[in-house]
Formats: C-alpha cells, sequence, structure tokens
C-alpha cells in the first residue's frame, strides 16, 4: 500500500494521506538555519546545534507520535468550526490533502469547508530564518468570514536543559512584542545576544505569547481555547512557556486568494549592541528588522524560493543518471543525493529518531558521509575534513564524536574504537579523488585541538595507519578495542550491570579481542595511502604501506579465514565470533562485505566464496541481515549486540549502512546482476508498494529494516541520519554503474545487471561536463572507451589539459 507518489518532475514526493504509518519528514534549510518538518507540519528548529540553539520546543516520542509544530488553524468566523489544513494538530476530515516534500521546502495544504489552504515553509539561503506562506483561497459560492492563527512553542534555547530543569525554567520566560513581531527573548538579560522572532505580514487582530492563555487550562494544541473562542488575548508570557500565536482575520469573496507571510527567525546581536536604548532591557531590534521587513513582502518570498530552487537544481546536476530502472534514477538523480546532503548537515544529531540532544558529530560516521556530498559540497568536505583531523588524538586514535559548536571532541563516548581513524584515510582519499585538491594534505592541523601541535593532515594520515601496526593482538589482527564499525560488538565490556554504557564500560584490557573488520579496512585504507604517498614522491614510503597491507592480507587468510567465509573476530578469550564452530553468530556481514570489498580473496576464490555464503545465509527479501543465527540470548563476553532482541538492529537487523559493502563486494567479482539486486532489495523507492509494512518514508533510506528472526520483518526504523545514505549512494554511483572517481581522473568501470542495453549519465567532475554513454554489446563487463570520438587505451579519462569544458565518453560493454 502507498500512501503518496513520486513527483520526479518536480524533484517532490507527495503524500496524499496525512496519517502516514510514521511521520514522513523533511528537512529545511542547508547552512546553519535548520529546522525538521513532518507531514502534518510537526517539527522544530534550531540555529547550527540542535541541543544548544533550539528555537522550537518537540516533546520525543510523543502520543499521538509527532505532536507539536509549525500549525496552522483556520476558524469560520460564521459558524465557529475550526481545523488545521495540515491535519494536526485538530485531525478533522480533510478533502484534498496533500503534503509535498521537495529539496529544502515542504508544502502542506487541503480543502476544509469550503476553504482551500496550503503553507509552503523554506529557508532562504544565506538567511537564519523560515518563512511560511500561508496561501487560502474561497472556493464557496458565498463571502467567507475566516480567522487565521499561526502557532510556535519556543525552546528555552539548551533543549536539553529544557525538557528537565522546570524548577528553573518556569521562571525565565521573557518576550516582548513590538509592531505585531513576537520577540523570544529568555535569559538575553543576561549571557545571551541571541533571541528568536516570529513576524506576520498582516495587520494582526491579536496575538499570545504565554501558552497557557492560548490553549486554555487542561487542553492541548488540538483545541486551543483562543482559537476556539475565535479571538487571541494579547498575552505576555512571564515565566511558564512562551509561545507565538498570531490572528489574522480575512474577508474573502467567492475565489478569492489571499497569501499571509510568517517568519520564524534567529538573531545574533553584538555584545555591545544587546539593548536599544543602551541600558535598557529592550532588545536592539535595529540589525534584524530589515530582514524581517524583506521576507514578509511575498514577492521576496517567491524570488528566495527561486533561488533555494535552482541551489538545488545546480547541487544535483552534478551527477546525473538515465537508466532502465525507474528506482536507480530517482535515487540518484533527487533523493539519495538529497538525503547525502542531509546526513552531511546533521550528521546524527536531529531526525525523528535522534533527538538533537544525543550525539556530536562521529568521526567515523562524518568521514564516510563524505563519500556521499563531497562532490556536491566539496569546499565545505575540506572544511569537515581539517575539523576532524584536528580532534585526532597524537596516538593517531580518535574521539569518538566532537560538538559541532565548538568543533571539540567529547569524552561522552570517549575513544579506543580502533576502527576510527582508517575512516580519516578513507574520507580524506574520497575528498582527493574527487577535487585532485592536494593542498589540503600540507594544512597544518592540532592534535587534540591543542595548539602548537599541528602537522600538515598528511602526517595525521600517517599516525591514522601506525595506530594499528602498534595495536595488534594475539594472531597479529587488530585489537578491536571498545568497538569498531558495529558499535554493538563490545568485546571487552563484560558489562552486568543494567544502564552502563556498553561503549564505555571497559572491564578487559583489551589485549586479545580482534577484528577482522578492521583487518580488511586497515588493507584498504592502507592501499589508499600508498596511491596518495606515492604520487607525493614517497615511493619507499609508499611501498612499505602496501607491504602492510599485503602482511595483513596474509594474515586474514590464515586466521581470519573460516572455510567458507571470513571470520568476525577473536574474543577476549581468543575464542571465534563468526564462525561455523559458534552456534550462534556464525556469519557476519561486515568482515565479508569489507575484506571482499578491500581486494582480499579476488585471485584465489575466496572472496567468490565468503559472497556466495553471504548470499546464502545473510540475504533476505528486505536486504542483507548482520549476522546469523541471530543471538538468542544476552552474552556477557560479547555486549550490545546480543542485548537487542533478535532481528533488531546490530542483533541481526537489516544494517542499510553496510548492505551496500556486500554489493560492491559483488561488483568486484563482477556479478552486476547480484549486486543491483541487493541494490533494489533496500532501496526506499523500490519499497514504496509496501509502504504499510516498511513504514519509513519511501523517499529515504533508514539506518535499519528489521530482519527475517524479528516478528516485524520488514519493517524500516531510523531513517534520515544514517551512513546508509552515503554508502549506497557511493555503491550504485562508484561501482555498479562504476563512474568512479580516481587520483588521476574519471574512470568507467560499470558492471551492471546483464538485462540493461545500457545507460546515459551526466557528471561533473573537477569542473569539467562528462556526457557518458554506456552501450552494453555483450554479457561481460569488458568496457571499450572512446573519448570525444577517438578510441582510448584503458578505463580511466584524465582531465582535459587543453582547456575543453566538455567531453563525451562513450563506452561499449562486452
Ligand atoms: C550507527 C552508528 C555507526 C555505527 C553503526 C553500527 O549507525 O552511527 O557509527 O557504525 O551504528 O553500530
Ligand atoms: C547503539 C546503537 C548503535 C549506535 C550506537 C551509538 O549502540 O545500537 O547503532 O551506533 O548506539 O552510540
Amino acid at each position: 500500500m502507498r500512501f503518496g507518489y513520486f513527483d520526479d518532475r518536480n524533484r517532490e514526493y507527495v503524500i496524499t494521506q496525512p496519517d502516514t504509518p510514521l511521520p514522513w519528514i523533511n528537512y529545511l534549510g542547508c547552512q546553519a538555519y535548520f529546522g525538521i518538518i513532518s507531514n502534518t507540519a510537526g517539527g522544530y528548529s534550531f540555529y547550527r546545534d540542535a541541543r544548544l540553539r533550539r528555537l522550537t520546543r518537540y516533546r520525543y516520542n510523543n502520543a499521538p507520535f509527532d505532536f507539536g509544530g509549525r500549525y496552522v488553524y483556520l476558524r469560520d468566523r460564521e459558524s465557529g468550526r475550526f481545523w488545521s489544513p495540515s491535519w494536526q494538530p485538530t485531525r478533522h476530515a480533510l478533502e484534498a490533502y496533500s503534503c509535498r516534500h521537495g529539496m529544502g521546502y515542504t508544502v502542506i495544504g487541503s480543502t476544509a469547508n469550503g476553504i482551500e489552504a496550503h503553507t509552503r515553509y523554506f529557508v532562504p539561503l544565506d538567511e537564519n530564518l523560515e518563512v511560511w506562506q500561508l496561501t487560502v483561497t474561497n472556493r464557496r459560492q458565498t463571502k467567507a468570514r475566516i480567522s487565521a492563527f499561526s502557532s510556535i512553542e519556543f525552546c528555552l534555547w539548551d533543549a536539553q536543559d529544557d525538557a528537565t530543569n522546570f524548577q528553573r525554567n518556569f521562571n525565565t520566560g521573557q518576550v516582548e512584542v513590538e509592531q505585531g513581531v513576537i520577540y523570544h527573548k529568555t535569559e538575553y538579560r543576561e549571557r545571551r545576544n541571541h533571541f528568536a522572532y516570529f513576524a506576520c505580514s498582516e495587520p494582526l487582530a491579536g496575538f499570545d505569547t504565554q501558552r497557557e492563555a492560548f490553549l486554555g487550562r487542561y487542553r492541548g494544541w488540538e483545541s486551543p481555547v483562543a482559537v476556539e473562542a475565535g479571538q487571541l488575548t494579547n498575552s505576555f508570557a512571564h515565566g511558564w512557556a512562551p509561545i507565538g500565536a498570531h490572528q489574522v482575520n480575512l474577508d474573502l469573496e467567492p475565489g478569492e486568494t489571499r497569501q499571509i507571510v510568517f517568519l520564524l527567525g534567529y538573531h545574533e546581536n553584538p555584545v555591545d549592541r544587546k539593548f536599544d536604548p543602551p541600558g535598557s532591557q529592550t532588545i536592539d531590534k535595529s540589525l534584524v528588522k530589515p530582514a524581517i521587513a524583506r521576507y514578509l513582502d511575498p514577492g521576496e518570498a517567491d524570488a528566495a524560493f527561486e533561488r533555494l530552487r535552482k541551489y538545488w537544481d545546480s547541487l544535483l546536476g552534478i551527477f546525473q543518471v538515465n537508466t532502465p530502472d525507474i528506482h536507480t534514477n530517482r535515487m540518484v538523480n533527487i533523493w539519495n543525493a538529497y538525503q547525502c546532503m542531509a546526513t552531511f548537515n546533521m550528521s546524527r544529531s536531529a531526525s525523528f529518531y535522534e533527538s538533537g540532544i544525543g550525539r556530536g558529530l562521529g568521526f567515523r560516521d562524518s568521514n564516510q558521509d563524505l563519500l556521499g556530498f563531497v562532490h556536491m559540497a566539496p569546499a565545505r568536505a575540506r572544511e569537515r575534513i581539517l575539523d576532524l583531523a584536528a580532534t585526532q588524538l597524537p596516538t593517531g586514535g580518535a574521539y569518538h564524536q566532537y560538538q559541532p559548536l565548538t568543533k571539540r571532541g567529547n569524552n561522552d563516548i570517549g575513544g579506543g574504537f580502533n576502527d576510527d581513524p582508517h575512516w580519516l584515510i578513507v574520507g580524506v582519499s574520497a575528498y582527493l579523488k574527487e577535487t585532485g585538491d592536494w593542498s589540503i594534505l600540507d594544512e597544518p592541523v592540532p592534535y587534540d585541538n591543542e595548539p602548537g601541535s599541528e602537522q600538515p593532515l598528511y602526517e595525521h594520515l600517517q599516525r591514522s595507519f601506525s595506530y594499528t601496526l602498534a595495536r595488534l593482538g594475539p594472531h597479529g589482527l587488530p585489537l578491536i578495542g571498545r568497538a569498531d564499525w558495529n558499535d554493538c560488538l563490545n568485546l571487552n565490556c563484560f558489562s552486568d550491570t543494567p544502564g552502563q554504557s556498553f561503549q564505555t564500560t571497559t572491564n578487559k584490557d583489551g589485549k586479545v579481542a580482534e577484528s577482522v573488520f578492521i583487518a580488511g579496512l586497515f588493507v584498504h585504507a592502507g592501499r589508499e595511502l600508498a596511491a596518495i604517498a606515492s604520487r607525493r614522491g614517497l615511493a619507499a614510503e609508499a611501498a612499505s604501506y602496501l607491504a602492510e597491507a599485503a602482511k595483513m592480507e596474509s594474515v586474514i587468510r590464515e586466521h581470519g579465514w573460516d572455510g567458507e567465509w571470513f571470520l568476525r573476530a577473536y574474543d577476549d578469550f581468543g575464542a571465534k565470533i563468526g564462525s561455523k564452530e559458534c552456534e550462534e553468530g556464525k556469519i557476519f556481514i561486515e568482515s565479508n562485505g569489507f575484506c571482499v570489498l578491500a581486494g582480499i580473496g579476488l585471485e584465489d576464490g575466496t572472496a567468490l566464496k565468503a559472497m556466495d555464503a553471504t548470499g546464502e545465509r545473510l540475504a533476505t527479501k528486505h536486504g542483507i541481515v548482520v549476522q546469523q543465527p541471530a543471538y538468542s540470548r544476552y552474552y556477557l563476553n560479547l555486549g550490545e549486540i546480543s542485548s537487542y532482541p533478535p532481528g533488531y538492529k546490530e542483533n541481526a537487523g537489516i544494517f542499510c549502512h553496510v548492505n551496500p559493502w556486500v554489493m560492491i563486494a559483488e561488483t568486484r567479482l563482477g556479478r552486476g546482476d547480484r549486486a543491483h539486486d541487493y541494490y533494489s532489495r533496500i532501496n526506499p523507492s523500490a519499497r514504496e508498494e509496501i509502504s504499510d509494512l516498511h513504514r519509513c518514508e519511501p523517499y529515504v533510506y533508514a539506518q535499519m529494516i528489521a530482519g527475517k528472526d524479528a516478528p516485524t520483518f520488514g519493517e524500516a526504523k531510523n531513517s534520515w541520519l544514517t551512513g546508509t545514505a552515503a554508502w549506497n549512494y557511493y555503491a550504485i554511483a562508484q561501482w555498479i554503474l562504476g563512474i568512479r572517481t580516481t587520483l588521476d581522473g574519471l574512470e568507467i568501470a560499470p558492471v551492471i545487471p546483464t538485462n540493461w542495453p545500457g545507460f546515459t549519465a551526466t557528471r561533473i567532475f573537477r569542473g569539467v561536463t562528462y556526457n557518458i554513454s554506456i552501450e552494453r554489446q555483450g554479457e561481460g563487463n569488458r568496457i571499450a572507451l572512446t573519448v570525444d570520438g577517438a578510441p582510448v587505451e584503458g578505463n580511466i579519462v584524465a582531465p582535459p589539459t587543453d582547456g575543453r569544458r566538455e567531453v563525451s565518453i562513450k563506452g561499449i560493454l562486452s
């Protein structure tokens, strides 16, 4: 069953039924001011940091699940009936409800009681505000006398404190109202120099800023007393819960349309210009008034919307494909790329599953995210890499997370996840391949943000690599530390105390448990680093990385191979994990996917065996599960992985983040049918038809789909902010379609399904537009290229040296 449809031409998903199985959301903003918005206008806004600069309040895990947001109410002044055009919060029956989630904007509307209304929400580029354009049309035969109400609930900035520290917070709320603009200024009197504002383009019939005045006692957003009465009360918040609500009365002739613009924004004043007049307690508004005046003008708002559209056109225009598969096209051309930008902007901070107060930016996650967005935002990728590297520890290890506002590593989850440092190599390598900007390697970057400790970025990569060499275990495999990619494989934890963190509790000295996954990652990173070193003219150093990688490869063959697949790890007793000898957890996806992705076993048939075993034992119709058999009980020696009921999350769930490793591994074996089949099983668009089972948005990936051991097999959770976005994009773009960035140019190496006649693509790479067409003439993956009509040797096309800005590539597959 579907709840809407894709409008590919407009790059929108159109939801036609408001009661989607879960809130289906979108993101507003792409620079500093952000919001999340559901299909019924739920959600919240923040400036840069979802915890520390939260503009509006949101209660997670509410009932109904998604309650609170950017709500508009309409009220018929004749009948007294009121409703919300976005369905929530009043949930009255609506005609023609639709929610259009587009690139950086959402339009929600409906018709009810003969009144058509829709609101377009977006954040203009380069501004710290959001625009709501409410358009109301009278579809009746008679005149309509309507009141429109806006509403938001302010958050007292620190979302964590806001939700817990009531003995203080019920006293601090303060507002000002001036010329119809509501200013939220809690704590402005003391150390904050920022405030929020909520403005309206039309003359007001009233406003409210105290929640209780608006909602009434013992009432909620579904039936505000002031809306019911048809008159806001001009209340001022003193403590308690500041809100913003405007009332505009509209008299509409039959067929008449009116637009009201509401603005919600954030502003920071210079510390010496907080008050006007100086010495008073009144906000100096002179610096913010021009922006307010500008965007309250509907013409300006429309122009800003057009600029936003062009921005997304240009970002998405960098890579466009036309294949025989509509789901591939839609995800590559629109939604997967869009999701990659959202994961870059948000990391793992704010979604309907990430509360914005939990995590900082993950070192591992942020490096992997680069794979998906570096072509769209190379300058910001550069900045991100330097920020990440600056949190690296002198040992080469890393804090697991850092705070975006301070850019410092935090100790919440500590460090010692022994895979972390290698992701920096992977990320930097992706950046170099995309941009050819070798200067980044010479950038001085501190360790642990310690002034004076700066070394070239290149040295950070060297330390990342040697970190593992200094931490090898009894078999010569890398010690796992607190965990590797699988945060829940906690082999040194041994926690028997409820509530302890699996990631930071360490009851073992960590000298025994080893990870075959990190070994595979080490081989991969070692080869990437060798390629970088050799192009820097460091031949001997490059050779030493290759030698270390080869040595690790033979250790994997000797101690990391189980006969039919790669082992996963050794635990603290030196016992195997992910082996046929195990009772549960006999085979895992991560080590198999990543070792083959790294090229291990391609020559001697072990890679083939490993992928066949993965296919037979782990692949399901909804995707590939993490391991089998699922852990049926808690294992002290394994940690969090066995804390989940079978089929969920790391305990044999379908972790969509790692499925692409298997897709890439299959392309390395030349098996395009299998690679694309795996791709399709978790492709959200291809799952649209089963939306009632899948439940999450059909336009973006979710972190997890419940595995076959779960009663809810096939149900997705945790959509949007997941490494799944980048890895799937990377797998389809660079390995299945095979349009791959390399240090030397663009490599063309498709491994596509045998029944595809070919495909075309446009790729802007280092400033040059490549028009690529691939034609299948045989069933294999051998490719012969002509570039601008001339046959060329090999399959890497170096950037033109003669100033050409457009290149045409034709590839024949046979
Ligand atoms: C989550 C984390 C990621 C980790 C994965 C597996 O997605 O963000 O860092 O690798 O879970 O545990
Ligand atoms: C939990 C989750 C895992 C996530 C981790 C982040 O362990 O299962 O997916 O990576 O928390 O700390």
